[in-house]
């Protein structure tokens, strides 16, 4: 046994930080064998059924449903701060077309930070500013940047509509068909929070050194932007659009396995059976094909989670929530790169609720490492390296 290997053992190192509590949380609960999600302890399909995005949000923030009254007081506020100031959009007129919106979403959720007073992490009055005026410009941001990319001005936020109908007609100029607009509505309330995943992690440890939120937000926009996290999303519907047909199928996921290949939308640190939010996504993919006529690579995809479920299924490889998303959304029209900040507008709702978890209770973060490296090695001259 190495050196390195023995104090490996010794401090029990477990690559990713599988299994390891990061922090105490009463917010989101899952049972990855069961397959459950709850928020605050509601399961997530009640709230999919009865719920609304900004309601989930409210109760993942402040642990409690909102009384009617607390409800219609948090919605007038959001409403009434989707705007973004013109110094962002003109900082935005410089984004590169061709960059990824959700680089865009990070630089403006940062930049957001310019503009609002710091610090006063300790005044309920300050938080609740912060989450109105994230929850309420994320979107605004994303449409924004959709519209600029294409040469076009953004459309202003529309006061009478909804949050979600709101975001899609931003997106559209388009106000949107009612069962459009719910069903964009769940998908938010889905995505909000997930215990203690990578760009909530990120988001924690940020929110641990008192920075302000818009940095918490911005930190957890890079963390989700990878493909192993919410990038999977996009990577699916390029992954269904390669493989074609439903005879492609069987011998596509043949090829991955054998050359260890990972199947994008498929597998979960904690879910070892399909995840509830797959089965959501999947019900209201088929109501929408029903509305608005089925997708091209609807069949593909079951006939995938099917063979995946056949030669994965004893590794706990099931289809996660990045797997019917796609579908759905490229049934609203959003293009493929927006999927992921779609995700980030969500998951704003779970890093808000964490951040001001995290300041109730604050300790920074700062883990260990096993040193790996040599001791007391000599400085070469550069001539003689
Ligand atoms: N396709 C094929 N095989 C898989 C897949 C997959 N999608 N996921 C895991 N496996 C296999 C691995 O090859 C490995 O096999 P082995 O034990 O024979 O070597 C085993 O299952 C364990 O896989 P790990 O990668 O070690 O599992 P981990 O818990 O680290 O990873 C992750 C989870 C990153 C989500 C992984 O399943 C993956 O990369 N999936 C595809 C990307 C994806 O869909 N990401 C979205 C996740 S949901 C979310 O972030 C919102």
């Amino acid at each position: 046994m190495t050196v390195a290997s023995e104090i490996k053992a010794t401090f029990e190192f477990k690559p990713g930080l599988e299994g390891v509590p990061a922090t105490m949380s009463s917010i989101s609960f899952v049972d990855g064998q069961k397959g459950i999600l709850e928020y605050r302890g509601i399961p997530i399909q009640e709230l999919a059924e009865k719920s609304t995005f900004l309601e989930t949000c409210y109760l993942l923030i402040w642990g409690e449903l909102p009384t009617k009254q607390e409800l219609e007081a948090f919605e007038h506020e959001i409403r009434y701060h989707r705007r973004i100031k013109y110094r962002i959009r003109d900082m935005m007129k410089c984004f590169p077309e061709s960059g990824h919106p959700m680089d865009a979403l990070q630089a403006c959720a940062a930049a957001l930070g310019l503009f609002y007073s710091r610090r006063a992490l300790d005044d309920p009055a300050y938080i609740r500013a912060a989450v109105v005026r994230l929850l309420a410009k994320i979107p605004t941001m994303v449409a924004a940047f959709q519209m600029m990319r294409k040469g076009n001005d953004p459309i202003q936020p529309r006061d009478d509509l909804d949050y979600s109908a709101n975001f899609l007609y931003m997106l559209t100029e388009q106000e949107p068909d009612p069962l459009a607009a719910r069903v964009f509505d769940i998908c938010l309330m889905l995505h909000a929070e997930h215990t203690m995943n990578a760009s909530t992690f990120s988001a924690r440890v940020t929110a641990s050194t008192l920075t302000d939120p818009y940095a918490v937000v911005a930190s957890a926009v890079g963390t989700l932007a990878g493909p192993l996290h919410g990038g999977a999303n996009e990577e699916v519907m390029t992954m269904l659009a390669e493989i074609g047909t439903v005879e492609n199928v069987r011998p596509y996921v043949e090829h991955c396995i054998q050359n260890k290949k990972k199947i994008m939308g498929f597998g979960h640190r904690v879910y070892k059976v399909k995840d509830p939010r797959a089965t959501i996504l999947q019900n209201l993919a088929e109501k929408l094909f029903e509305k608005f006529g089925r997708d091209k690579y609807y069949d593909v995809a079951v006939e995938l989670e099917k063979v995946v479920a056949e030669k994965l299924g004893h590794k706990g490889i099931y289809a996660n929530v990045d797997f019917y998303s796609g579908l759905v959304y490229r049934k609203l029209g959003i293009p493929d790169d927006l999927f992921t900040p779609i995700f980030a507008i969500a998951r704003v709702g779970g890093w808000l609720a964490h951040w001001k978890e995290q300041l109730a209770e604050n300790r920074i973060y700062r883990p260990t490492q096993i040193y790996t490296g040599s001791h007391q090695a000599p400085y070469v001259p550069i001539e003689e390296r």
